[in-house]
């Protein structure tokens, strides 16, 4: 409806006094004595935002709210009655009432909800007081001479909305609150509520029904200090004090037009979403708490935090110790940690004899002091060793300046990068810290190794760089205005993590192309059939050579992935990082339109399963290459669950996963492919079960439950499959075994585990090492997942005189009863599946 009703009395009168069946949309704009009924509602000028009544999921109730109007579906940023809905929408009202008030009126037209503004204005102004809703979400009471006497910025629900100030009264220590819903279908207010620390701190905390849950840090004056922050935070954050109105706040300034915002969900979770431009849809862009050690005082006080995906450890920080040593082994860890030797200071005020253990890349911990005329590091840590009752200190001249901590430490938690965090200076008496001293030092000798190493990388990629890269370059804005996006993880790294962490951002600057789709097409011979080194589940592999001359397998990903552009380089981009020696390395990708290709280092001996399997072949690895090969892979993996920044699980460890380099050195391949098919790795469960049957866990193949122990399991039969010199898979339905488990479980039960190794490579010298290794493999491929050993445990084991081994426990899923078990129970799970060596991806249904 465009006409502007309130030129049209009549009309007005009739809108009012009838009860349209259809939701009919007024201006932006109602004065006073106005109402607006059930089914009509109130669109802000540019048509954004639009107020009037809603009913949440299926309650059946009724309440005012303002939701987007251009968006499909309806999402809600704000309610008036949250805690009293009506219940019949019909004959309920919106009304501004004559006292200048908004307020919601029941069926009964029995109020339920008011703004309660006090108007102090002369009757003159008050018949001229008009509601309106703003094009920012705002619904703004404003009186004749354009004053606010109330406005819904002020008193917000759940939804921070660019615009709008996360405020707190200095004066009253009272903060603006935005307060969760109970449930997705319940407005009413939860247990949790997000604002200001009312200390002044310029925190942000959220509250668990007034218990800290969550901190974002200090502000530092370009971002918060607790939290890694995006871009996205960096460029919109503002923090602000007015002395004199006794206010500071923070706002936010979306740095481009898409849409943003801040939500405190039912759940606890503090979610931010970003509208997808092409989509229309919400994607979310940053949640807080994002894991267990982000969860406040997690590990009490001078507790230390780390999350390695799947299991939450805390431990005291150097010089403490578990002040209830059982609650601390029964994982209950909120009494924190206690000094094991006291200060010296404190048992004689004169001495400053004491030192301090710096942590590393540390959110710092609550509760800071700003010592603001302290200038200097020295002047700083000189502070803190001549107070007693200082704990701590932290100093970075740059932004935070000198902090100090007079309080118990508690939050702290070490960051995966350092350079999110800063360095925290426990003190510590002498004692203590001597022994810490010694590591210090082995610690700085490694720390310059890195760095030369580093340096050396740096060199070396500028070179090649210099080399192929310019080249590249000059067909490089002509494929830009193709939309190509081809990128090159050793110069492209650079520039992504800089924009990621702020230093410098330019959209569209991005990337030092040295793959493009002509290159790798041309590379390969246009993907010829002669060039086809392989296929997995993922799509096909093609050798291919650069101009250059170097070789590199090229990896074509089939179009099944279930990410996006954006998504799919950034996980190649982080997956780039990972080196090690016993991993494949990933040099690059290429993205043109639905082709997406990543570029890996070329291995001349190809997968292990093409010479293990193969009679002629399998001789040339004799049991000390084996051997070599086992080591490899679970170093390997050890690297993808401990060691590396991502914690990655491989999902899908096989034979033809892992290529041998000219020395026969393993590297495990294809790792990251769950990542780069958008899997969730944070998560123990999956809809999206990748795999190969076979080598998958119990649990993971039944429930879709995975975790690091699902790739020991896979690395259980690796390690079979390369003693026994045989498939898996060989084993179906021959010598009464289900597959290699039930087998080896058999011999090894009997004691003819000897048997189990492969003939040619049988020698007295060797076996009481292999003997040692289907121990292990057996322990590996135990049913339960908490019974197996995690990969440092194997790693362990594996070296010689580590001790006895425990007993594995008998296999029960595969090793009893007829094949039909396993089949169907699998069958029954998945809609089909035909061999035993090809990847599988398929959406489990549940
Ligand atoms: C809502 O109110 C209308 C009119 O007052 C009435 O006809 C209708 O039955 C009511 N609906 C419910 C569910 O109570
Ligand atoms: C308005 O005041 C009434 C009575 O004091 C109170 O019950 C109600 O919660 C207030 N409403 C709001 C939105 O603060
Ligand atoms: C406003 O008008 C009412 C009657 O309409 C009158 O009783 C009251 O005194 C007036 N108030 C002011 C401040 O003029
Ligand atoms: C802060 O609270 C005091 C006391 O309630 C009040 O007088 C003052 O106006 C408030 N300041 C702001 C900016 O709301
Ligand atoms: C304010 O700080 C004190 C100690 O300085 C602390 O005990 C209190 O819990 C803090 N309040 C909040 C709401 O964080
Ligand atoms: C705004 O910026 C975000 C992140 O920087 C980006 O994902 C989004 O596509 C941009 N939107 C527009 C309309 O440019
Ligand atoms: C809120 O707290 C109550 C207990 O006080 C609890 O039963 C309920 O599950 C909590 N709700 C959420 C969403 O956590
Ligand atoms: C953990 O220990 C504290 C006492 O230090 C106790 O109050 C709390 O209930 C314990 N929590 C659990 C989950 O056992
Ligand atoms: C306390 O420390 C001061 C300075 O280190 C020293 O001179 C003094 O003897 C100490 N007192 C005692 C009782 O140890
Ligand atoms: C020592 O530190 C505490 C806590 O930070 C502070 O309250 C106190 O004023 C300091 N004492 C001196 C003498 O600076």
């Amino acid at each position: 409806m465009d006409t502007n009703i309130f030129s049209l009395p009549v009309l007005l009168s009739l809108l009012f006094f009838s009860q349209p069946i259809h939701r009919s949309s007024a201006s932006d704009t109602i004065s006073i004595g106005q109402s607006l009924s059930g089914s009509q509602t109130m669109i802000a000028k540019e048509g954004n935002f639009e107020l009037g009544f809603f009913t949440p999921g299926n309650s059946g109730n009724y309440y005012v709210g303002i939701w987007y109007k251009k968006l499909p579906g309806q999402t809600v940023v704000w309610v008036a009655n949250r805690d009293n809905p009506v219940s019949n929408a019909s004959g309920a009202e919106l009304r501004l009432s004559d006292d200048g008030n908004l307020v919601v009126l029941n069926s009964f037209k029995v109020p339920v909800w008011s703004s309660n503004s006090t108007i102090s204005t002369s009757n003159a102004s008050l018949s001229s007081t008009t509601l309106q809703l703003l094009d920012t979400g705002n619904l703004v009471l404003q009186d004749g001479g354009g004053g606010t006497l109330w406005q819904s910025f002020d008193h917000p629900t759940h939804t921070f909305l660019p615009g709008m100030k996360l405020s707190l009264n200095t004066t009253t220590g009272k903060a603006l609150l935005f307060t969760s819903w109970k449930s997705p279908d319940d407005p009413s207010a939860g247990n949790y509520t997000l604002g200001l620390d009312p200390n002044g701190s310029a925190q942000i905390f959220i509250w668990d029904r007034g218990v800290p849950r969550w901190r974002s840090g200090q502000w530092n004056g370009h971002r918060f200090i607790g939290t890694v922050m995006r871009s996205l935070y960096i460029y919109g954050f503002d923090y602000e004090t007015d002395e004199s109105q006794g206010i500071a706040y923070y706002t936010y300034t979306p740095h481009n037009a898409s849409l943003v915002r801040f939500v405190m969900e039912w759940d606890g979770m503090e979610r931010t979403f970003m509208q997808v431009q092409e989509t229309r849809q919400w994607e979310i862009v940053w949640g807080q708490p994002i894991n267990q050690c982000e969860v406040y005082g997690m590990c009490g006080v001078y507790g230390t935090c780390s999350d390695d995906g799947t299991t939450t450890t805390c431990s005291c920080l150097r010089g403490f110790e578990p002040r209830s040593s059982t609650e601390w082994s029964d994982g209950n860890w909120t009494s924190g940690c206690a000094r094991k030797t006291p200060l010296l200071c404190q048992l004689n005020s004169s001495s400053n004899e004491d030192g301090f253990f710096t942590l590393p890349g540390a959110k710092l911990p609550d509760h800071s002091d700003w010592a603001s005329t302290i200038g200097s590091e020295s002047g700083c840590q000189e502070a803190c060793s001549s107070n007693c009752s200082c704990r701590a200190y932290a100093y970075a001249a740059s932004d935070i300046g000198c902090l100090l901590w007079g309080h118990d430490l508690i939050d702290i938690y070490q960051f995966e990068f350092p350079q999110d965090g800063y360095d925290l200076h426990v003190k510590l008496a002498a004692s203590d810290l001597d022994a810490a001293s010694d590591k210090t030092k082995s610690r700085v000798i490694v720390a310059v190794g890195c760095a030369l190493g580093l340096l050396l990388a740096i060199i070396i990629c500028f070179f090649l760089w210099w080399k192929y890269g310019s080249r590249a370059k000059v067909s490089w804005k002509k494929k830009r205005q193709q939309e190509n996006t081809v990128l090159h993880p050793s110069g492209e790294v650079v520039s992504e993590f800089s924009s990621i962490y702020g230093e410098e951002t330019q959209e569209g600057k991005a990337s030092e192309p040295l793959f493009t789709f002509d290159c790798i097409a041309t590379a390969t011979g246009y993907f010829s059939d002669s060039n086809k080194l392989g296929e997995g589940g993922f799509g096909h592999v093609y050798k291919g050579t650069l101009p250059g001359g170097q070789e590199v397998a090229v990896k074509r990903l089939s179009r099944s992935s279930g990410q996006g552009l954006e998504e799919f380089k950034n996980e190649v981009i982080l997956i780039a990082k990972l080196q090690h020696r016993n991993l494949v390395k990933l040099l690059g990708c290429c993205i043109q339109g639905e082709e997406k290709i990543l570029i890996y280092e070329y291995l001349p001996n190809k997968s292990l399963d093409a010479i293990i399997f193969d009679t002629s072949k399998k001789e040339l690895l004799d049991w000390k290459k084996r051997f070599n090969i086992i080591e490899g892979i679970a170093r390997g993996l050890l690297y993808l669950h401990r060691d590396s920044r991502l914690r990655i699980v491989h999902r899908d460890l096989k034979a033809s996963n892992i290529l041998l380099d000219e020395n026969m050195n393993p590297k495990i391949s294809d790792f990251g492919m769950a990542r780069i098919f958008g899997a969730d790795e944070n998560q123990g469960n999956t809809n999206r079960v990748v795999g190969t049957f076979g080598y998958m866990s119990p649990e993971y193949a039944m429930e879709g439950l995975f975790s690091v122990r699902s790739d020991v399991y896979s690395f259980g039969i690796l390690v079979l499959e390369i003693l026994t010199a045989r498939r898996n898979s060989s084993f179906h339905r021959m010598e009464n075994a289900v597959n290699i488990v039930g087998y080896a479980w058999q011999l090894w039960n009997e004691d003819r585990a000897v048997e189990l190794i492969d003939p040619t490579i049988r020698s007295a010298s060797m076996m009481s090492q292999a003997l040692r290794c289907v121990h292990i493999a057996l322990l590996c491929v135990q049913d339960r997942a908490s019974d197996r050993p995690d990969i440092d445990a194997v790693i362990r084991m594996m070296g010689s005189g580590s001790g006895p081994l425990p007993m594995p426990r008998q296999p029960m899923f595969v090793a009893v009863g007829s094949t039909d078990v396993t089949e169907t129970k699998i069958a029954n799970k998945y809609e089909s599946f035909s061999t035993y060596d090809v990847t599988i991806t398929m959406v489990q249904g549940r």
